[in-house]
């Protein structure tokens, strides 16, 4: 077969200037004159000691220095010795600039510290779990969040977040799928760039975690990863590279092995990929004591992994104490060199310059803009805006001859489950400085919006899960209030009560904040059984019931789905309360789409729509098992619900996509076209959606890949011709030989409202 070799430098080219040209206003790291940079960080690091630049390549948690007498705590006695460039994870405008007056006017040359935090969903002000921040689909208000978390940041202190983990997640026992977009490769790119950007107002985003670390065996957490050299090019680095591409500042290397070495100190894929590949030229930094944990991976003593770290391209080592405490020594031993050990120092020194902290190391951090816009009105209706977005409504079944949802502010409404009454979980998973005192819980975002119109019921109705020291654990773990744990006959008995005094009931249940992010792998994805059995107990007394199911994953839903007549998948956030009134009771039609593939039985795992074909493939959807082909025994085919799907309070029609001409030639372009018409009763939005299918390659290629989208909102009866343009880029992947290639043949092009239901037409590549 003849393939056409596409020149990458030229795809990419287009892509990186419009990003920069985009950004070149708004990024504060572009601002930065090169010439002047480089001659001011010749000359400081002329007047270095070699542990001076050690010092600027090491990272630690911050704790809290008590303000007044910062000196005397070990981490001030680091910073007035040179020996820390950043800290991270410390709260407080006072707290920071205390450790930077201490890095100023008390180390040698005054170079100021980088301050950094796990911003991961926003600040003070929450936004969804950056999954659900993915559902809204919507690229202006995921810029939106990143941006206001930068401003709140910025002028509490922080000056570079460790933000966004792109990691594509395929595997929903995975609990860290919560910090990321998904599934998707494509969609992964677009909400990766636009949180860079977003970030970058302000401060320094760090992708992460690179490379793969969303691979994990079996969903389970910091487990090894294996995969082929094509499936990293396809599938996990896209979102890496669109970040690089669109300026990323700083990028964070992952825990886990890529091809036999662990990412932390992987020169090909830090320096042939990262840096040669794709050039990037910030700050690289390990994760958490990555460099020690090498060790535990099987590959020796510290000295040893920090030389092969440094070596690889990492700048930063984050926790190991292996750059600090083992360079100098293996310098005299030849092993390293002044220029690896400079090339570090530098690339510290210029994020540090980029930033403008030599102009004024206190630049961030200013109480009164801090007091002003933390958690400032603008940001709370901006959050409830999105959050609102980001529900994805999964099931909306008619009751009395009419959908269940949206629900009237009348009679009697039951609000029960063990997400109720919980303030600590509200905002989500991976909120460092969150302020959960200030957050509704449901149930007063429920009165408020209530008051005066029906009467609203609460009660706890049941456990999280059966096991009392699990359920206290993932809360306490992380600093927050466990939910209570109760007496369980006795709280169903109590819901039964309170529900059958209702005329309608809202549950809400599944995950609490920490059983989703970091270290939550699930090998049971459906709701656990004592949210089972209330919800059982429910059912049978015949009322209408909405389950909203909170999740930082995609979870199994099937009993739930073949039982209820309601369910809608929340993703958390500080105004998620009053962001689910608004969406229940009817102001906002739900618009969030799903990002992951949602399974119908946690033994579907790892389930994703843009899977390779199997040779003997089944139907999406069939029920019926068929012996020496690619099904379960046990289950009908494919998700319960699908990536791309969600439902709103209209309905939308959609015409068979229509390609401005059949044939394409490999340089050339195509238009498709497809009506959609909203034909329900409300205006709503939809997110019409763009897949490909490559039907002959020489590399076997996925089922379906999406390529575009456009989120249009639509009044009733009004129809909209949306136009996609099929680039050579949307044909093209790399091949067997990593080769970014367009082979001429024949593609499906697929439009419709979600990755299963799709309308196809035929393009021809010539
Ligand atoms: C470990 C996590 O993997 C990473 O995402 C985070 O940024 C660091 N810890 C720092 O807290």
């Amino acid at each position: 077969m003849r393939h056409l070799l596409i020149s990458l430098s030229l795809l990419f080219y287009a892509g990186t200037i419009s990003a920069q040209t985009k950004n070149t206003s708004e990024d504060i790291l572009q601002k930065t004159d090169p010439v002047a940079m480089n001659a001011f960080i010749d000359n400081l690091m002329s007047r270095m000691t070699l542990e001076e630049k050690l010092g600027q390549l090491n990272q630690h948690p911050g704790g809290q220095i008590v303000t007044g007498a910062p000196l005397e705590s070990p981490t001030g006695k680091l910073i007035a010795e040179g020996k820390l460039g950043s800290v991270f994870n410390v709260k407080g405008v006072d707290e920071i600039h205390a450790m930077q007056k201490v890095a100023v006017e008390k180390s040698r040359l005054g170079i100021p510290l980088l301050v950094a935090m796990d911003v991961i969903h926003g600040f003070e002000t929450m936004f969804p779990v950056p999954l659900g921040v993915a559902c809204t689909w919507d690229m202006d208000a995921i810029y939106e969040s990143a941006r206001i978390a930068a401003e709140e940041s910025a002028a509490n202190g922080v000056a570079w977040t460790f933000s966004p983990m792109v990691d594509i997640a395929l595997d929903s026992r995975w609990g860290r799928q919560a910090e990321s977009a998904g599934e998707d490769p494509y969609l992964g790119s677009k909400v990766a760039e636009a949180m860079v950007r977003g970030y970058q107002t302000r401060i320094m985003a760090c992708v992460k975690h690179f490379a793969l670390y969303g691979g994990a065996e079996a969903g389970l957490d910091y487990q090894t990863v294996d995969m082929s050299r094509q499936r990293m090019y396809n599938q996990y680095f896209p979102p890496y590279k669109a970040a690089v591409d669109a300026g990323v500042g700083s990028v964070m290397s992952s825990f886990n092995i890529v091809d036999g070495i662990p990412a932390t100190a992987n020169r090909w894929l830090l320096d042939d990929v990262l840096r040669r590949q794709w050039g990037f030229k910030g700050l690289l930094v390990t994760d958490y004591a990555s460099i020690a944990e090498m060790s535990i991976h099987g590959l020796g003593q510290l000295k040893e992994n920090s030389i092969r770290a440094l070596l690889a391209g990492t700048d930063m080592d984050m926790c190991a104490n292996g750059f600090i405490g083992t360079l100098e020594q293996s310098l005299k031993e030849g092993k390293v060199t002044q220029a690896d050990i400079d090339r570090a120092c530098r690339n510290v020194l210029e994020a540090k310059y980029k930033l403008g902290l030599f102009d004024d190391p206190y630049r961030f951090g200013d109480k009164k803009k801090a007091k002003a816009i933390t958690y400032c009105k603008a940001h709370r209706d901006a959050a409830r805006r999105i959050t609102a977005e980001s529900f994805v409504l999964l099931k909306n079944d008619a009751v009395n001859g009419k959908s269940l949802l949206p629900l009237k502010k009348q009679g009697t409404i039951a609000l029960i489950g063990p997400l109720v009454d919980t303030r600590t979980d509200i905002a989500g998973t991976w909120s460092t400085v969150q302020a959960p005192e200030k957050y509704k819980t449901l149930r007063e975002g429920f009165q408020d919006a209530l008051k005066g119109k029906a009467t609203l019921l609460c009660t706890q109705g049941c456990n999280l899960l059966d096991n009392q020291k699990t359920q206290e654990m993932v809360a306490r773990g992380h600093g927050n209030e466990p939910i209570p744990f109760v007496d369980a006959d006795a709280a169903l008995a109590e819901a039964v009560a309170v529900a059958k005094q209702a005329d309608v009931i809202v549950c809400a249940m599944g995950e609490c904040a920490w059983m989703s992010g970091e270290g939550t792998s699930r090998s049971i994805l459906e709701l656990y059984p004592p949210q089972r059995r209330l919800l059982e107990a429910l059912t049978a007394l015949g009322k209408p019931i909405v389950l909203l199911n909170f999740a930082g994953r995609a979870t199994a839903l099937q009993w739930e789905d073949e039982h209820l007549p309601a369910i809608m998948n929340v993703w958390f956030g500080s105004e998620c309360a009053d962001a689910l009134c608004d969406v229940l009771f009817g102001e906002v039609s739900p618009s969030g789409r799903l990002t992951v593939s949602m399974p119908r039985v946690t033994g579907q795992e790892p389930l994703y729509y843009n899977h390779l074909p199997s040779g003997r493939p089944v139907a999406d959807g069939s029920k019926d098992y068929s012996v020496f082909t690619g099904n379960y025994i046990d289950v009908a085919q494919g998700a319960l619900y699908p990536f791309g799907y969600g439902l709103t309070y209209s309905q939308f029609t959609y015409s068979a996509p229509r390609l401005s001409a059949t044939k394409m030639t490999t340089n050339g372009s195509v238009d498709v076209s497809v009506t959609v018409t909203n034909t329900g009763q409300r205006e709503a939005t939809e997110v019409v959606q763009l897949y490909i299918h490559d039907r002959e390659a020489s590399i076997s290629r996925p089922v379906k890949e999406l390529k575009d989208f456009s989120r249009i909102t639509l009044k009733p009866g009004e129809s909209k011709d949306v136009v996609f343009k099929i680039t050579p880029d949307k044909l093209s992947f790399y091949n067997y030989d990593l080769q970014y290639v367009l082979e001429p043949g024949e593609f499906d092009i697929m439009t419709g409202p979600d990755s299963r239901n799709v309308q196809s037409a035929t393009l021809k590549v010539e």
